[in-house]
């Protein structure tokens, strides 16, 4: 039997991390979310409605609600936290404060946990966006880069620097009082429910309205890795539960799948069945030529490789999206 923690897991990898715990009886989840972002939908009701799942609406920014939790959780997915280019532009206070006094006040309430076998903290490959700007970094790029921060004045800032932020804590607290702990960097996971603020779910829209037409893609030479959910959600249980990954970060990407923008472009279009022209724009300022994760360390250290290919993922995607584009929201 174990005893499970979820923050943000109304989101969307927090949703689909609770799918795939609560498929095990032994498994007592506990996910909390404010609904800042997350939102209860026919696929979160499903989860919440397995007899081993307890929804508790709370503010992990709040003292006194971490006082009213349980205590004796075996694993905590830290996933709660403001994210998207929106937010972080129009809101880095939000990102700033969420990002920050949430990830300090679930290492404070850790110390009081007697059976806590590790948390899990999500963080990001734009941690590594700061290096890759001012020194060029290496790709694919290891968990062992240098890390550097961006304009400090900046509000895109605020996201890696919290990210950087949150990771410190986890080596801090976690030396300092015997908190076990794993840090992943996520690197562009995709699936159903993500939302509609993303280059996949905007193609989908754009490629539907502009049947027969050309669609205008920036930077098209331009590579990315994508990685579909149900490999994020697998390997991120996995680095939770393994024992060679505690006090480790972990890049969680697809480096297999690294692919050219205007192939994405062209795959998102054969999956949903049209016929497009490309119309192929200059390189949008600053967008990086190249992104991709080194994710040998994972395979490494527990044997973990993605499963799901671009084409496969983007097809499962669209089914899920396919009669949800006009009702999009955040
Ligand atoms: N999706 C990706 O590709 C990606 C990439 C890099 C890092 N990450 C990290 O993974 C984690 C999960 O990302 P996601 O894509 O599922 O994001 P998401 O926005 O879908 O989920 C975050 C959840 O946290 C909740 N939340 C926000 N503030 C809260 C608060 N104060 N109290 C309680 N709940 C709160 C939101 O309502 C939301 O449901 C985040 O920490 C993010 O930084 C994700």
């Amino acid at each position: 039997m174990a005893s499970i923690l979820i923050t943000g897991g109304a989101g969307f990898i927090g949703q689909a991390i609770t799918r795939a715990l609560s498929e095990s009886p032994s498994h007592t989840i506990t996910i909390v979310d404010n609904f800042a972002r997350g939102r209860i939908d026919a696929d979160l009701q499903s989860v919440l409605d397995r007899p081993n799942v307890t929804f508790i609406q709370g503010d992990v920014t709040d003292a006194a609600f971490f006082e009213t939790l349980p205590t004796n959780f075996d694993y905590i997915y830290h996933l709660a936290a403001v994210i998207g280019v929106r937010n972080v532009m129009e809101k880095p206070d939000k990102v700033l404060y969420v990002n920050a006094i949430s990830t300090l006040l679930l290492f404070e309430y850790a110390k009081r946990l007697p059976n806590l076998k590790r948390i899990l903290f999500s963080s990001t490959s734009e941690i590594y966006a700061g290096t890759l700007k001012h020194f060029g970094i290496t790709v694919p790029t290891p968990e062992t880069e240098p890390l550097t921060l961006d304009d400090i004045s900046s509000p895109r800032t605020t996201y890696m620097l919290s990210k950087m932020y949150g990771e410190s804590i986890c080596f801090n607290y976690g030396r300092l009082y015997n908190i076990p702990f794993t840090i992943v960097r996520y690197h562009n996971v995709y699936g159903p429910r993500m939302g509609f603020l993303h280059v996949v779910p905007e193609m989908f829209i754009k490629i539907r309205d502009n049947d027969g037409s050309t669609i205008d893609v920036a930077s098209p030479s331009h590579t990315r890795a994508f990685c579909y959910i149900d490999d994020a959600v697998q390997s991120t249980i996995l680095v939770t539960e393994h024992e060679q990954t505690q006090g480790e970060i972990i890049n969680i990407g697809n480096q297999e799948q690294e692919i050219a923008i205007c192939d994405l472009v062209k795959t998102i279009a054969k999956v949903m069945g049209k016929t497009i022209t490309l119309n192929q724009l200059p390189d949008t300022p600053g967008s990086p030529a190249r992104r991709c994760p080194d994710t040998s360390k994972i395979k490494t250290l527990t044997g973990f490789v993605p499963k799901i290919g671009l084409e496969e993922g983007l097809s499962r995607m669209y089914a899920w999206y396919a009669d949800k584009l006009d009702s999009r929201h955040e």
